[in-house]
C-alpha cells in the first residue's frame, strides 16, 4: 500500500516517520512545495530503515504530483503552524488557498483515495478539502480528536500516577478552544475516571486540555508535532489495516447530533473505507449545549471560507 503525505515540515515529516517505522505500508511519498526539503527528509529517514530495522520504502518529491499516483490515503499537514499570539483560525486565509490547490492536485492523481486533513483551522480545511475533492465525505476527514484525546489522556495518567496506556477517554467538536472533552465517557481500565479524582483536579485537566495546543505554542514559539503526527499516524494504520477502531476525528455531519452542513470532531469507526460508521452518544443537556457552542464558532469560520467562493462540487 502507498501512503503520502504533503508537507514535510514538523507534523509531516514526524507522520512518515512513524508510518515507515511501524511498517505501515510498503511506500511512503513525503510532498513539499520547497525545493529539496521532501527529498532531503526522506533520504534522512530511509537512513534510519538499517537501524531501526524496517524497509518501508520512503521518497521525497517536490511538488511533483506524479510521484503521489495511486495513493491509498493522504495525509494533509501543508500549512503554516500558529505562532505565538496566533489562533488556529487566524491561519485561515493561506492555510485555505494551500489546502485547496493541494487536494486538486492529489485527487487528480489519486481518485480513489481517502484524505485525512491536519492543517489548521483544521475543522474548516477539512471542510475546504472536502468541497474541492468533490467525492464522498467518508473519504475526507481530519485529525484532532485523537492528539487532543491524547493530551487530555496524558494529563490524567501525569495526575493518577498511572499508565496512560489504560486512560480512555472520548472528546468531541471543533479543534479550538471551545472542544468538548466528555468526563462521563472517561474511564481509567473500566473504572469511571470520577471515582479516581476530585472534582475540581478533573476540571482543570479539562481546561489544560482545552488550551493544550496554545501551551505548546508559548513553550517552542510554534506549534507541536510528535503527538499530532503520531495521531495523524494512527489514522492511517487503522484505516490500511481495516481495523474499525473507534477515534474521535473530524467528520461531516447530516444530521447526527441535530447538525449539518459542518466538520465537527464526533467519534467514529475507521477502516478500508474510511469512516465506515458516525456513532452517536447520548450526551446530557450540559454536553449538549457545549457542542452547539463548538459548533457555532466553527461554523463562523467555515463563513469566511464561504465568502471567499471556494468551489462547491
Ligand atoms: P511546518 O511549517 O513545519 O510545515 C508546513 C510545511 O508545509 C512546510 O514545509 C511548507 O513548505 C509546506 N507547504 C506550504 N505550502 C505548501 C504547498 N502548497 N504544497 C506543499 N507543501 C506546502 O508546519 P507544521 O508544524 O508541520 O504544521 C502544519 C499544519 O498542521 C499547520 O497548519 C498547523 O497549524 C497544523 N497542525 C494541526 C494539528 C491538528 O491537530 N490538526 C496539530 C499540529 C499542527
Ligand atoms: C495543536 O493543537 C496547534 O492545532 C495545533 O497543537
Amino acid at each position: 500500500m502507498k501512503v503520502t503525505v504533503v508537507g514535510a515540515g514538523n507534523v509531516g515529516s514526524t507522520c512518515a516517520n512513524v508510518i515507515a517505522h511501524r511498517e505501515l505500508v510498503n511506500e511512503v511519498i513525503l510532498l513539499d512545495i520547497k525545493e529539496g526539503t521532501a527529498e532531503g527528509k526522506s533520504l534522512d529517514m530511509w537512513q534510519t530503515s538499517p537501524i531501526n530495522l524496517y524497509d518501508t520504502r520512503i521518497k521525497g518529491s517536490t511538488n511533483d504530483y506524479s510521484a503521489t499516483a495511486n495513493s491509498d490515503v493522504v495525509v494533509i499537514t501543508s500549512g503554516l503552524p500558529r505562532k505565538p499570539g496566533m489562533s488556529r483560525d487566524d491561519l485561515i486565509a493561506t492555510n485555505a488557498g494551500i489546502v485547496r490547490s493541494v487536494t486538486e492536485n492529489i485527487i487528480k492523481y489519486s481518485p480513489n483515495t481517502i484524505i485525512i486533513v491536519v492543517s489548521n483551522p483544521l475543522d474548516v480545511m477539512t471542510y475546504c478539502a472536502y468541497l474541492t475533492a468533490g467525492i464522498d465525505s467518508k473519504r475526507v476527514f481530519g485529525m484532532a480528536g485523537i492528539l487532543d484525546t491524547a493530551r487530555y489522556r496524558a494529563f490524567l495518567a501525569e495526575a493518577l500516577n498511572t499508565s496512560p496506556k489504560d486512560i480512555q477517554a472520548v472528546l468531541m467538536g471543533g479543534h479550538g478552544d471551545t472542544m468538548v472533552p466528555l468526563p462521563r465517557y472517561t474511564t481509567v481500565a473500566g473504572i469511571p475516571v470520577t471515582e479516581l479524582i476530585a472534582a475540581d483536579k478533573l476540571n482543570a485537566i479539562v481546561e489544560r486540555t482545552k488550551v493544550g495546543g496554545g501551551e505548546l505554542v508559548n513553550l517552542m514559539g510554534t506549534s507541536a508535532w510528535y503527538a499530532p503526527g503520531a495521531a495523524a499516524a494512527q489514522m492511517v494504520e487503522a484505516i490500511v489495516r481495516d481495523q474499525k477502531r473507534i477515534f474521535p476525528c473530524c467528520a461531516l455531519l447530516n444530521g447526527e447530533y441535530g447538525l449539518k452542513d459542518i466538520y465537527l470532531g464526533v467519534p467514529v469507526k475507521l477502516g478500508k473505507n474510511g469512516i465506515e460508521e458516525i456513532i452517536e452518544l447520548k450526551l446530557n443537556a450540559a454536553e449538549k449545549d457545549l457542542l452547539s457552542k463548538s459548533a457555532v464558532s466553527v461554523k463562523e469560520v467555515m463563513n469566511v471560507l464561504d465568502g471567499m467562493n471556494q468551489p462547491v462540487k
